[in-house]
């Protein structure tokens, strides 16, 4: 594990880390998981996670600082909409479906997005609905999804941004051991930008 990473994993919570990178067959192959957490599966979205994915969309508490995204108008939308995600191809990783093990239910996503549009960084992204808010889900997804990028897709770096007023990504990014860089324009809203560099070793 990267110097660095260990950083994140005592300052988040340590007992979490275990990214497997494993490969647990679910119901379909295409719902294996890549990473599992004590309480979490990550895995590419899929086309059957469009209802739940739309209802965090209708949800205002979930979008009140999102407010530039526009919500699919029908689960047929948002089917499609997951359906021409370009990232995985394009990428090799993109934001992942979180399931909660205990359930087997989608609560939210998490992971790494390429920004194209943003210098070519790398940038950690979450959302969840608000029942399994302040559970430390956020950042035990965070973690993992900090570690498989360092350790799996061999990244240097990961940002990570969120407005001011939005306190919990906030904290959730410094939760994961990342350091405030200053402020970032990013499509148009002022953001906090976080970061976190692999240490070479
Ligand atoms: C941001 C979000 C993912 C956090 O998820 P979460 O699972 O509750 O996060 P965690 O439990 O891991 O950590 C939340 C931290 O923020 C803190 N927090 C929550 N609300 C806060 C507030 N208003 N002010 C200060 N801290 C706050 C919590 O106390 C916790 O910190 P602590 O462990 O030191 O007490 C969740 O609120 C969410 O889905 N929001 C809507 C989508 C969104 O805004 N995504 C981020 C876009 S940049």
């Amino acid at each position: 594990m990267p110097a660095g990473l260990r950083r994140a994993a005592l300052i988040g919570a340590p007992a979490l880390l275990k990214v497997a990178a494993s490969r647990r067959l679910c119901e379909h192959e295409e719902m294996s998981f890549i990473v599992e957490t004590d309480r979490l599966g990550m895995r590419p979205f899929h086309p059957d996670d469009a209802e739940p994915f739309l209802a965090m969309y209708n949800d205002p508490a979930v979008m009140r600082y999102l407010t530039a995204e526009t919500a699919p108008s029908s689960v047929e939308e948002m089917r499609q909409r997951i359906v021409d995600y370009p990232d995985y191809k394009k990428h090799g990783f993109g934001r992942w479906s979180c399931i909660l093990k205990e359930t087997g239910k989608f609560i939210g996503f998490s992971g790494l997005k390429f920004l194209e549009k943003f210098h070519g960084e790398v940038d950690l992204g979450y959302r969840f609905f608000p029942e399994f808010w302040g559970k430390g889900l956020a950042t035990e997804s965070g973690l993992a999804s900090i570690q498989y990028g360092f350790e799996v897709l061999n990244l240097k770096r990961i940002i990570g941004m969120a407005i001011p007023e939005n306190k919990a990504s906030v904290r959730v990014l410094e939760k994961c051991g990342m350091s405030f860089e200053g402020y970032a324009d990013y499509d148009g809203t002022e953001a906090v930008l976080y970061a976190f560099e692999r240490r070479q070793d």
